[in-house]
């Protein structure tokens, strides 16, 4: 009789046909991944050697036509330069879209971080090539949009200066990770809640920093956080969505 009214009460909080559909999922292993609805969650912890002790895994809350919620909770120590992962959520990308040809990348996320006494940022991450065919990992170019920075950490490269893109001041620095080149804009504070055409980046690139729009294909539209140490902290995506068009 317990039994019974055990399975009921869980029929009772999951009713088939609910509105909303969602999907959830428990993201431990380094590279455990999760897709639906045209996106992706990957746990993705790339770095993780460099840690002395640690631990993250990534969690799937919901997803639909709509977007994706998520969050991630990490502890990293040891490896004080190096990040341990970039734990992220994507948008799954057709092959052989090249940036000229693509008239908006509208995105927007809402997220927050439980802990900011930590070394880490939480950023976009979208990477481009002139072979649509390249590997998702890396690309000719790498885009960040740094909407946080906590602690003392810093992109690759230097810094050019402060511009003006998509209505808002950055940062813009720039520099090579190897034979990529790395352009990344960092919000002066914590921008929590951001919505913006991605377009307006690509376009302040090729119309000052010479980025061959023409040749290169998008490969990757993410977003996540980069730990370096710290922790125990949950970073949480409450929405994340974006359409390429
Ligand atoms: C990319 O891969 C596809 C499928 O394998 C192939 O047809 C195409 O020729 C490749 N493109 C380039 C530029 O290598």
């Amino acid at each position: 009789m317990k039994l019974l009214l055990f399975v009921s009460a869980l029929a009772a909080a999951t009713p088939l046909g609910s509105l909303e559909p969602r999907q959830q999922a428990t993201l431990c292993d380094q590279y455990g991944y999760w897709s639906g609805n045209g996106y992706e969650v990957n746990n993705n912890l790339w770095g993780e050697s460099a840690a002395t002790s640690g631990s993250q895994c990534t969690y799937v809350d919901g997803s639909s036509s709509g977007g994706v919620q998520w969050h991630t909770t990490w502890t990293w120590n040891g490896g004080d330069n190096n990040v341990k992962s970039f734990a992220y959520s994507g948008r799954q990308i057709t092959k052989g879209q090249k940036i000229s040809s693509i008239s908006s990348i509208q995105t927007s996320v809402s997220w927050s971080y439980s802990n900011t006494n930590i070394r880490a940022d939480v950023a976009y991450d979208i990477f481009t090539a002139a072979d649509p065919n390249h590997s998702t990992s890396s690309g000719d170019y790498e885009l960040m949009i740094w909407l946080a920075k906590y602690g003392s950490i810093s992109p690759i490269g230097s810094s050019v200066g402060t511009v003006n893109v998509g209505g808002r001041s950055w940062d813009l620095w720039v520099g090579y990770n190897g034979a990529m080149k790395v352009f990344s804009f960092v919000a002066p504070s914590p921008v929590t809640s951001f919505s913006a055409n991605v377009k307006d980046f690509f376009n302040y690139l090729q119309n000052n920093q010479g980025f061959p729009a023409s040749s290169q294909n998008l490969l990757t539209f993410q977003i996540g956080t980069e730990p370096f140490t710290g922790g125990p902290a949950t970073f949480t995506v409450s929405q994340f969505s974006a359409n390429v068009s």
